[in-house]
């Protein structure tokens, strides 16, 4: 037992798993140890292996491929480089290559024996069953951790989230209600959560999020003859005045990047520029409005340099108004941004509507638009019944709103109480892998 007790008081560790980012650190610390992409760099190269024979100078050609992590190791151009990943709709699809993602993660950043450090993972909130088992597997059996718990990202975003008074005091008390809205890269979702379950029927999500603004940005910059040159093209750059052609020169010596990589790269730098140049208009978009705003003056990699105009609000008033997009099918039956959290909402029990309205917790990476919540409260405030009482819930720390659910779960793991949660390696060796479905709920 005390054995036991010591093991657990190692310090657990806290994986957070999103589309676009992986959290990793200690539990009971502030912020995450390490950030890195969700995006691995998977380069095959054909090798000359020795055969096992006798003839000690034969040969066989063997393809080997060789993985690239990292936020400056992947935009290293490799010859053959493709950009993948392992998840799919937030859940992981490539078992492999999330065995070489967590190898990665302990072995960088960890930097201790896996068997050393009970782990708490997030998880979207709709994934399944076999997904669940599987995880729970390869983390006892290829890790052989101590112990184990998974918790859905929303659940653990609304822990630092809710303010009643002290985090140990809201797990303690039977935990959070409130919904969660989050935008991260690949979706916009709302997810209700009560009393620390979340209510599954009620989950929406809409895929206009971070991604999906980027892609505005390409069609915007295609739309205005701007080329984006990827700083890893470029070996120098003259300044020039603004709107005029760019003087910059290539790298020499190039090697032959896939489309994966390139695009990858692209898709960086409009990230960047959607952070610095983009603005959530305070009310539905007008044409006459958004020309009388002031412009913003960004600069490209490459020296070309414009100021933006009424795109800046255009762009991301498709968050909230899907019918701005130009040419894109389907675009009225995507939910924006306030039918998510109202549709969700609505397939509630209405006699716990009010407790959720009076908690939107917004988290995510893409919710850090300038203007975005300040649009959410007033798109919200003429939506809800009138006698809702509205609470929107936002960190002004744009990193607590990114790693939200990392932090919730550095401080779940972290709490005296949370003992009794985990899944422990004799558990899991005692029932098998179905224990996570009655131990994480
Ligand atoms: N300051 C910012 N302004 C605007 N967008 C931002 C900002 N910072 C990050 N983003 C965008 O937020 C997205 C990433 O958000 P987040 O880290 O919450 O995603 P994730 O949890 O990894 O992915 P998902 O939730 O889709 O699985 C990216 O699309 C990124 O471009
Ligand atoms: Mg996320």
């Amino acid at each position: 037992m005390f054995g036991r007790r010591i093991f657990y008081e190692v310090g657990a560790l806290v994986f957070d798993i999103g589309s676009f980012s992986i959290r990793a650190g200690y539990a009971g610390e502030d912020m995450p140890k390490a950030e890195f992409p969700s995006t691995v760099g998977v380069v095959e190269d054909v090798v000359d292996t020795p055969m096992q024979t006798d003839d000690t100078n034969s040969s066989q050609p063997e393809k080997q491929k060789s993985y690239h992590f990292d936020t400056v190791n992947i935009k290293v151009p490799r010859k053959g480089k493709e950009m993948v990943t392992f998840l799919k709709e937030g859940m992981v699809n490539d078992w492999d290559l999330f065995e070489k993602v967590m190898d990665h993660t302990y072995s960088k950043y960890i930097k201790s024996e896996s068997e050393l450090h009970p782990v708490l993972m997030s998880e979207p909130a709709w994934n399944v069953r076999t997904n669940r088992e599987r995880l729970t597997e390869v983390m006892f059996e290829k890790y052989n951790i101590p112990a184990f718990f998974l918790c859905k990202n929303a659940v653990l975003s609304a822990y630092p989230s809710t303010d009643s008074g002290g985090f140990s005091d809201i797990f303690a008390n039977g935990r959070s209600t409130g919904l969660v809205l989050d935008s991260g890269s690949t979706h916009t979702t709302a997810v209700p959560v009560y009393d620390g379950y979340v209510l599954q029927q009620a989950i929406v999500k809409s895929p206009l999020a971070g991604d999906f603004i980027t892609m505005e940005c390409r069609k915007q910059m295609e739309e205005m003859s701007i080329e984006v040159i990827p700083p890893y093209m470029i070996a120098s750059k003259e300044p020039v005045q603004e709107s005029a052609s760019a003087k910059w020169k290539k790298k020499p010596g190039l090697v032959e990047v896939t489309k994966s990589f390139h695009n990858y790269m692209v898709k960086d730098v409009l990230q960047d520029f959607a952070a610095s140049a983009l603005q959530v208009s305070d009310s539905p978009y007008e044409q006459e409005v958004a020309e009388s705003m002031p412009t913003v003056h960004y600069e490209f990699p490459n020296g070309f340099n414009i100021d933006f105009a009424e795109e800046r609000l255009r762009i991301p008033e498709a968050l909230f108004d899907p019918s701005v997009i130009k040419d894109l099918q389907g675009a009225n039956s995507m939910l924006s941004v306030g039918p998510v959290v109202t549709t969700s909402v609505g397939m509630c029990d209405i006699d716990i509507r009010p407790s959720l309205y009076n908690s939107v917790i917004v988290v995510g990476g893409n919710t850090l638009l300038n203007g975005f919540t300040d649009r959410l409260n007033r798109d919200l405030s003429t939506k809800i019944p009138p006698n809702m009482k509205l609470k929107i819930i936002s960190s002004s720390v744009s990193a607590e709103r990114r790693f939200s659910s990392w932090i919730g779960g550095s401080i779940l793991a972290s709490l005296g109480s949370f003992h009794q949660m985990w899944i422990s390696k004799q558990e899991y060796e005692e029932t098998g892998r179905s224990c996570v479905e009655k131990k994480c709920p």
